[in-house]
């Protein structure tokens, strides 16, 4: 049996996205992945909490008030290495991620993004701003996108994505939460597709699917 993908996720808040990976991974039955070390932005944050809770390890990224402060690509770079880390995660992950750390984890660093890009992505654009926008839009559909990190904010490389109804009645909070339940299904989904080798980037910079998560069928029988 091969060793499980040793995987790193960074975050900076509630951390339910990290929850379904521990879930799958490290506390239930799925040996392709464990999340081996979580990195939180700040102190505090119920990420953290989440991690210990599940046994990982668990650090911090430098503080502006830090005496001995660190760059955030010293940090990184040492951490991920040391872990020995073969994939990062960003989870609600709100810090810029150094361009050196990008390059470095080519192809090895993934996003999630609470709706289909390349639609409501770019700076500024996370948690209930992108809800109230795709609600300022009239939007009848939204969703969830997994896509490689690259230098350009929510524009890398797209894994995979899920559509989610957008309803009627629906507030930021409504529609937030059932676009979360949807993250929560396809995040482990892709980790596992990449752990397993089944999606992965190729050099042209593609994303490539071996097993594909869906097919045409539904389509085709109308
Ligand atoms: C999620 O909506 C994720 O897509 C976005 O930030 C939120 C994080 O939620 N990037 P959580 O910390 O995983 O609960």
């Amino acid at each position: 049996m091969t060793e499980p993908l040793a995987v790193a996720v960074l975050a900076s808040g509630s951390g339910s996205n990290l929850q379904s990976l521990l879930d799958r991974f490290n506390l239930g039955t799925d040996p392709s992945a464990r999340v081996e070390l979580v990195l939180g932005s700040r102190a505090g944050i119920f990420a953290l909490e989440r991690a210990r809770a599940a046994g990982v390890r668990t650090d911090v990224l430098p503080q502006p008030a830090d005496d001995q402060r660190r760059t955030d690509e010293e940090f990184l770079s040492s951490s991920l290495a040391e872990a020995d880390i073969q994939l990062v995660v960003l989870a609600g992950y709100l810090r810029l991620i150094p361009p050196a750390i990008v390059r470095a984890f080519h192809g090895r660093m993934i996003n999630i993004h609470p709706a289909l890009l390349p639609s409501f992505g770019g700076r500024g654009m996370y948690g209930r701003r992108v809800h109230e926008a795709v609600l300022a839009e009239g939007c009848r559909i939204t969703g969830v996108t997994v896509h490689f990190v690259n230098e350009e904010y929510d524009r890398g490389p797209i894994i995979a994505q899920w559509p989610v109804p957008v309803m009627e009645e629906d507030d930021v909070e409504a529609l937030a939460s059932r676009v979360l339940a949807v993250e929560h299904r396809l995040l482990p989904l892709v980790v596992h597709s990449l752990a397993t080798g089944a999606a992965s980037l190729s050099s042209e910079g593609r994303v490539e699917w071996r097993n594909p998560l869906y097919g045409t069928e539904v389509f085709e029988n109308g």
